[in-house]
């Protein structure tokens, strides 16, 4: 899809130090535009998910700045900070479902900031409610499974459940922390084309860890690279040549292809 120039997050300068001392992002600036699949590549402990993580604020950022949607976001907490979240929809790669509850009541829960934690926990949910998750159930290819137990599904059904979920809500961007690494190639691939029909048809925005640069080639339409905290590369996937490669992940790495 076509991406407009005025980016939708502004990352600059963004340093993030743990309370133990590791300096796991060190400056790091770049822009998501709208409409863009951004993924973030790098080795092991490069600091992938931490970028993530100060995005939507499970981690504070050290020094920086984070620009969403215009607004400045790096310290905002309550109520501001609640808005955010539900302007950013998270995937993870372990699914994060409620195992014992079915498909439907984990799509709605991704409207609890909205209904609260008793709504779920009785399943009382509106309902138009009750439609959109349908619907996104359907999006994400699930129709038929909506009452069975999330826990009795396979990995990649769990994983698409939790893209309708992260929906609920209406995000305009997705961030999504290695969505595919617990998944076998084939399943990786499905769960790939669901966020790229997210990503082409409703227009949300993605930004994505991945480890397969074979799946960064095939669904990515711009890369950042990360080593050791530092933003050390950013361009289109297909200019990752064998000298980049090696420049992101060492010398002695070697290409593992997933098909
Ligand atoms: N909660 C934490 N407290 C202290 N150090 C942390 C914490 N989380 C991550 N780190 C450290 O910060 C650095 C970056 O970690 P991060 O998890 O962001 O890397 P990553 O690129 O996501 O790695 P992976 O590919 O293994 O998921 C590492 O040195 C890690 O050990
Ligand atoms: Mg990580």
């Amino acid at each position: 899809m076509t991406t407009q120039t005025q980016p939708i997050l502004s990352v600059e300068k963004l340093n993030k130090v743990y309370p133990n001392g590791t300096h796991a992002l060190k400056g790091v600036s770049f822009d998501v535009k709208k409409g863009e699949f951004l993924v973030v590549i790098g080795l092991s402990g490069s600091g992938k998910s931490t970028l993530l993580r100060c995005i939507n604020r499970l981690h504070e950022p050290t020094t920086g700045s984070i620009l969403f949607e215009g607004k400045d976001i790096t310290n905002i907490k309550g109520s501001p900070l609640r808005t955010l979240r539900s302007r950013i929809g998270m995937i993870f790669q372990h699914f994060n479902l409620i195992p014992r509850k079915t498909v439907l009541t984990n799509v709605l829960t991704g409207t609890l900031s909205r209904t609260g934690i008793v709504s779920s926990i009785f399943g009382i949910f509106p309902e138009e409610d009750k439609k959109k998750a349908l619907s996104l159930i359907e999006l994400v290819g699930l129709t038929g499974k909506e009452n069975r137990r999330a826990d009795n599904l396979s990995g990649g059904q769990q994983q698409r459940v939790a893209i309708a979920r992260a929906l609920m809500q209406d995000p305009s961007i997705l961030l999504a922390d290695e969505p595919v690494a617990s998944l076998d190639p084939a399943t990786s691939h499905s769960v790939m084309q669901y966020l790229k029909k997210v990503n082409e048809e409703l227009g949300v925005t993605i930004l994505c860890n991945l480890h397969f640069l074979s799946l960064v080639r095939q669904y990515a339409t711009r890369v950042i690279a990360l080593k050791d905290g530092k933003l050390i590369y950013e361009g289109s996937p297909s200019e990752i040549d064998e000298n980049w490669f090696q420049t992101i992940y060492g010398e002695d790495a070697v290409e593992v292809t997933i098909d």
